[in-house]
């Protein structure tokens, strides 16, 4: 029997999407992935970011490549003219990390509907359109140990706090599963595995409070892991031999109660 270890080897040179690059947990996996030899397209609206991690991985030599696109998740022709970008650049992607999201905390009785639409597009929406559009490149490509990772999150599993972005979190869940299901009725080994975070330090927090990153004081009072503590568990996953499939992550900050 052929023996797997583990390690980023059979990676390495691979097409990766990455959405929701510009900061936070995707630009922390952005960077792991290139650092690992990956070829990361990483798409967000402030592309200028992600051009700037760029420039940084290019400094110290990573070993892969990084490859910016501007997209807006919430518009359908946008995510479209990236996967055109994609198939016309690198032809496939082997491993789709959907990591972008959108919380406001409005609340079910009192809240502005207007804030449930944006959390549904790219949290739900924008999350299966980009799935289904990597696995079309995989199938096309005859991958057949290609990755699909969610970037889910506690909130997918118990219900606290913003209920709303609870709501599409567990949609996150019940989709990891409904494509499980689906990818084992067609026979293929694409793999799909939700990693779902606790508190972690990022902009999420100011940008729900629509507030400047730099006066939130939500991590002052909030015990909270880092966005690299993350990044390491999709290495984790990606790390696995092809046989396996790592279906659930949960991690939190020890002193988390919830
Ligand atoms: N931070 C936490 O405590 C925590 C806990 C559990 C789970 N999570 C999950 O972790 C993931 C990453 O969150 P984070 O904490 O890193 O958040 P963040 O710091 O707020 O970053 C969110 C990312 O999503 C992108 N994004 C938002 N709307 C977008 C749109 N319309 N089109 C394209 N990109 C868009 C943002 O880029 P642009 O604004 O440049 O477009 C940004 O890169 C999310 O799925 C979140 O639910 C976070």
């Amino acid at each position: 029997m052929a023996k797997f270890s583990l390690t980023m080897e059979r990676w390495v040179g691979r097409v990766a999407l990455v959405t929701g690059a510009s900061v936070g947990i995707g630009a922390a996996i952005t960077r792991a992935l290139v650092r690992h030899g990956m070829i990361v397209v990483a798409c967000a609206r402030g592309v200028e970011k992600i051009q700037a991690i760029k420039c940084e991985l290019e400094a110290e030599s990573a070993s892969g490549k990084l490859h910016p696109i501007q997209c807006d998740l919430r518009k359908k022709d946008q995510i479209a003219a990236m996967f055109e970008e994609i198939k016309k650049e690198f032809r496939v992607v082997h491993a789709c990390i959907n990591n972008a999201a959108v919380a406001y905390g409005a609340k079910l009785v009192t809240g502005d509907s207007d804030d449930w639409q944006e959390p549904l597009d790219v949290n739900v929406m924008a999350l299966c359109i980009c799935t289904q559009n990597s696995i079309k490149l995989m199938l096309d490509n005859e991958v057949n140990d290609g990755q699909i990772i969610h970037i889910n999150s506690i909130s997918g599993h118990k219900v606290v706090g913003d209920r709303f972005y609870c709501g599409t979190k567990h949609m996150v869940t019940a989709l990891t599963e409904g494509l499980r299901t689906e990818l084992r009725a067609m026979k293929s080994h694409i793999r799909v595995c939700s990693i779902s975070p606790g508190v972690v330090k990022t902009e999420m927090a100011a940008r729900k409070a629509r507030q400047d990153p730099a006066e939130c004081t939500f991590y002052d009072t909030h015990p909270s892991i880092k966005a690299e503590d993350v990044a390491n568990q999709v290495i984790h996953v990606l790390q696995q031999p092809p046989y396996l499939q790592i279906h659930e992550i949960l991690l939190r900050p020890i002193e988390q109660k919830i």
